[in-house]
């Protein structure tokens, strides 16, 4: 097990190997189950992920499959029962690399980073920067064996509905938006508030910005943001929000309306997040307005 962004030594009775590598302790732990360890910490060893990294605001451990497999080559993978094309990661293989993930945390969720999953959105981003971690199985060939994700309880997740060629690069983007919401990782907490899907933007898309030189090559700032009237800020980008989202996400739009109109009827309530920012609700194709 590699570990990246190390602060103080934790010692580990794992006799598999002698652990010499400091680890930072009780902090949110990303732990990748990868056939590429060298793909990490990758990007998110720079700017904001890799500032806090190093600080120990949170923790990075590869565990590379290869050390599970079988047999003289290691193998991790075999051809799909019933036949068809590519390889299938093999059960007890992978079981293996999951034991070994538990060790660190058995109360860490574990996630396979595949189009097949739920999406990931920013609700489920929140709720793991909430808990102590996560295990993430990054795939390559056709999949894993399913008795495998029944038995330690996997969770699928996609990024979107395309194919990369595996999972690293996914569970990059899922570590990137979960981190930068654990306290202190941003500089400027104020600046998640009214982003996009954020709950202070209540489910819109953000509205956009400007900035200095106030004219450029011939096009101009919009008035209302130089006339320092705060309400009227606000109202131009309320009304921005909603023109972008109606535009853009006509999905979004339609879950934003429909919670506007009954915060309306019922002026108890506020309007609530839009459901393509929740998990639980599941994926919807856009519609036409
Ligand atoms: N692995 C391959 N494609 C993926 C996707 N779209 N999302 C998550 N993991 C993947």
């Amino acid at each position: 097990m590699k570990s990246h962004g190390r602060l103080t030594a934790k010692p580990s009775l794992r006799p598999r190997e002698l652990m010499t590598e400091p680890q930072v302790k009780d902090v949110w732990t990303a732990r990748i189950v990868t056939l590429f360890p060298e793909a990490f910490p990758g990007i998110l060893g720079l700017s904001l992920t890799g500032k806090a990294l190093a600080q120990g605001l949170w923790n990075l451990q590869t565990i590379p499959l290869r050390e599970f497999g079988v047999g003289r080559h290691r193998n991790v993978d075999d051809t799909p029962a019933g036949g068809g094309a590519g390889m299938v990661i093999r059960a007890d293989v992978m079981d293996a690399a999951l034991r070994e993930a538990k060790q660190g945390s058995s109360a860490a969720p574990v996630i396979y980073m595949s189009p097949r999953g739920r999406p990931l959105t920013q609700a489920r981003a929140r709720a793991l920067a909430e808990g102590p971690g996560v295990t993430l199985i990054c795939g390559r060939f056709e999949g894993v064996d399913q008795r495998v994700l029944d038995a330690h309880d996997v969770e699928e997740v996609s990024i979107g509905d395309y194919v990369l060629t595996g999972g690293e690069i996914a569970a990059q983007v899922l570590i990137d938006a979960t981190v930068r919401l654990i306290p202190r990782v941003l500089g400027n907490q104020d600046s998640l508030a009214e982003e996009s899907f954020s709950i202070g933007n209540r489910g819109l898309l953000e509205h956009p910005q400007y900035t200095k030189p106030a004219q450029w090559e011939g096009r101009e700032i919009p008035e209302v943001l130089l006339s320092g009237n705060h309400a009227a800020i606000s109202d131009w980008r309320q009304a921005e929000a909603e023109r972008l989202t109606k535009e853009r996400r006509p999905d979004l739009w339609r879950a934003w309306a429909d919670a506007s109109s009954a915060a309306d009827m019922d002026p108890t309530k506020d309007r609530q997040l839009s459901g393509a920012s929740d998990q639980s609700r599941g994926h919807r194709e856009p519609e036409k307005e």
